[in-house]
């Protein structure tokens, strides 16, 4: 089945052609505008949307070297995200889906995130415990099999991407703050300071990072500007290592307590380099296997809507044209 899918949920508008596990075009364009801001600016999200969504579709389907006609399904974001640029993806793909009599479906994102790494799996070995790591989300997840889902963690504050990007904020860095802290972190000492690593040790698998955002900010306020510059490679390798640990901890624990046989970790953070390496290494270690996703499917992109859209067509599972938008929605099971 050839699936055009679209995702529009915050500040990337995707399109993608996708057959199976075979992405035949994944076009990204991810919104320069917010920069200036420090941040993504609803409105303007929403307006870009509008501008880029008819030729980044157009780029998706010439690069696949498809017509609409060929197209068998639509797939699009319907939540969580910003209500005003899901809604715009939501309805382009409404219409398409109207004008060329073929069905639609929403996608919950952070499902998304999940199938963007099951698509490069070969031989997937449930239970997988997953790790979803995003700008708006953390969350531990049980996965049995297709479809099927139990969370068993969540952040109880800042998310721990949002947790990097107030960092690099707090350290004059830019943003997106992730993959900068990543990579000065990889220049610097690790052990530096040691900064706190909130629930480490309790039983539950639930996170918190603004301690750890705040504690970055007091140790800023209590140095000279100089002494911060020159050590702001360690600074942020010790962020990076407060951070990411926490994380591997506590997903390593959860898979040996639900008997996973696959570690997996997905969304925007999985592009970190310690998560990564951690990860791979720790899975090793306790005779678990591990999936982590290629880099052009970690951060928001179509391909992996349209993956996860093949599962419930497959289950001739299908939207109506009532379908709304939902910005908090939940991660749930089909069924
Ligand atoms: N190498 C990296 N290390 C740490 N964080 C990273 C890295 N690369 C990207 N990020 C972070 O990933 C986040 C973006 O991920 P993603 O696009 O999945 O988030 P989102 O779609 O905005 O949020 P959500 O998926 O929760 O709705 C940003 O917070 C960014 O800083
Ligand atoms: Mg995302």
């Amino acid at each position: 089945m050839k699936i055009l899918a679209l995702e529009t949920s915050c500040d990337e508008t995707s399109a993608s052609v996708i057959e199976g596990n075979n992405v035949l075009s994944n076009i990204i364009s991810s919104q320069i505008v917010h920069s200036q801001f420090g941040g993504v600016v609803p409105e303007l999200a929403s307006r870009a949307h509008l501008q880029l969504v008819v030729p980044v579709v157009n780029q998706a389907l010439q690069t696949a070297q498809i017509t609409l006609s060929q197209i068998d399904g639509f797939a699009v974001t319907n939540g969580p995200g910003l209500v005003g640029a899901l809604l715009v993806g939501l309805n382009f793909i409404k219409g398409l889906a109207l004008s060329c009599n073929k069905p639609f479906i929403g996608i919950n994102h952070m499902e998304g995130h999940i199938y963007g790494n099951l698509l490069t799996q070969k031989n997937i070995q449930f239970p997988v415990l997953f790790l979803i790591v995003s700008g708006g989300h953390t969350m531990l997840v049980v996965m049995r099999g297709h479809l099927d889902y139990e969370i068993i963690g969540t952040t109880r504050d800042d998310a721990v991407g949002e947790a990097f990007d107030k960092t690099a904020k707090i350290l004059g860095l830019g943003y997106p703050g992730g993959p900068i802290i990543d990579s000065l972190a990889e220049k610097g000492d690790e052990k530096f300071i040691r900064f706190p690593k909130a629930f480490y040790k309790d039983t539950h698998f639930d996170f918190s990072f603004s301690g750890l955002k705040t504690a970055v900010l007091t140790y800023k306020n209590k140095h000279e500007p100089d002494f911060i510059s020159e050590n702001m490679a360690s600074i942020c390798a010790s962020f990076r290592f407060a951070a990411i640990d926490v994380l591997v901890a506590k997903t390593i624990r959860a898979a040996k307590k639900y008997n996973a046989k696959a570690v997996a970790v997905a969304g925007g953070v999985a592009a970190n380099v310690l998560v990564r390496r951690m990860l791979a290494e720790q899975s090793q270690k306790n005779g678990l296997d591990y999936y982590q996703p290629k880099f052009e499917f970690c951060s928001d992109n179509a391909a992996m809507i349209g993956r996860t859209a093949q599962e419930y067509f497959a289950r001739n599972k299908a939207s109506g044209q009532g379908l709304n938008a939902f910005p908090s929605l939940k991660l749930v099971s089909a069924n």
